[in-house]
């Protein structure tokens, strides 16, 4: 028995002290301890030989040795496994990782998100709703009714099976779902993506972004609109930047207009971008007509309000530099990724 006992110390220390540098000494520790013929099993058989009073001491010590062999064996293979299988090649864990690429802002978002940003600073809220509409919310609300002419100009992609179904042209359609929710006052700001049935070129593309606007409340007039829009410009593109209102035409505003600001390019003098003008057009803008307040059940006279609305690729385009629309939805990560630091 004392003799077994000091056997079983010996092999314990060897336990204690082994570390596997590789998978095959591990493997080799276990078929050694842990195998069929193995010494855990060997030692155990010597059970048989042990006088009956002391038959239980020595189970004990036996069952330890064996916990000890099989806690060895459970966390060298972990770390063997960790070093990948475990050539005799060591890992050094302290040397920096390989970096994952981390993608960047499309110049799209980065833009709507400037837009966005400075409404938000005026109190305006963000709604979205549906790309897929219904005639109702995206033409025939806003006071184009089906033969309407000047739904040409929003020509769009109808669902051959349900012509009443389309894709909008605008995010009008946004503040018509919210109008019709009537919690007045609404300060609402509408991004998202539209689309419209135009040929592809470097100027215009068959789907882009808008961010559209709607205040209404009593007393908001002409002033309110002309203000506000005065205020984005110069948060947008500074504090020099001059305006102009012309008037113009929308089914859903009265009177309409559209904005135009001095090139930021030229500074005002003509160039090839403004088209030799001084001005670059950036929005079309009006006061809500009463129709649209009637259609979604608000009371015109006792409500008024303005909206707008902007593209948002132009004036990426613009800040960016880029010459050709045609870039933004192409999905090449050399051109996408040169303007998050911008
Ligand atoms: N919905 C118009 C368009 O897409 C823009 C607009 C919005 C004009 C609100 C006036 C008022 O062209």
């Amino acid at each position: 028995m004392e003799e077994i006992l000091s056997q079983v110390k010996a092999y314990s220390e060897e336990i204690t002290s082994f570390t596997a540098t590789d998978a095959d000494s591990l493997e080799q520790f276990r078929i050694r301890f842990l195998g069929v013929k193995g010494i855990v099993k060997a030692m155990m058989g010597e059970m048989k030989n042990v006088p009956v009073d002391q038959k239980k001491e020595f189970g004990q010590t036996m069952n330890g040795f064996k916990q000890l062999a099989e806690e060895k064996f459970t966390t060298e293979k972990e770390r063997i496994d960790l070093m990948g299988g475990g050539s005799s090649e060591q890992i050094d864990f302290t040397l920096p990782g390989t970096p994952m690429p981390t993608g960047s802002r499309h110049p799209v978002t980065l833009m709507r998100n400037r837009i966005v940003e400075i409404f938000q600073r005026l109190s305006f809220t963000v709604a979205e709703g549906p790309e897929i509409e219904d005639d109702w919310h995206n033409f025939t609300a806003l006071n184009l009714d089906e033969n309407h002419p000047a739904r040409d100009m929003q020509d769009t992609f109808y669902l051959s099976t349900d012509p009443a179904i389309l894709l909008r042209t605008h995010t009008s359609n946004v503040q018509i779902r919210e109008m019709e929710k009537q919690q007045l006052p609404i300060r609402i700001i509408c991004p998202g993506r539209v689309y419209r049935n135009e040929t592809i070129s470097a100027r215009s593309h068959c789907f882009f972004h808008q961010v559209e606007g709607l205040y209404i409340d009593e007393n908001v007039s002409f002033a309110d609109l002309k203000q506000t829009l005065y205020f984005f410009v110069r948060e947008m593109f500074g504090e020099d930047v001059k305006v102009r209102f012309r008037p113009s035409y929308f089914p859903f505003t009265e009177p309409s207009a559209e904005m135009d600001i001095s090139c930021q390019l030229c500074k005002g003098d003509g160039c090839a971008v403004c088209k030799r003008t001084g001005w670059l057009e950036i929005l079309g803008c009006g006061m809500v007509h009463p129709n649209v307040l009637k259609n979604c059940g608000i009371d015109p006279e006792k409500y008024t309000g303005f909206a707008f609305g902007m593209g948002v690729e132009r004036p990426a385009l613009l800040k960016y530099g880029i010459t050709d629309i045609r870039l933004f939805s192409e999905n090449d990560v050399r051109f996408l990724e040169q303007f998050s630091g911008v």
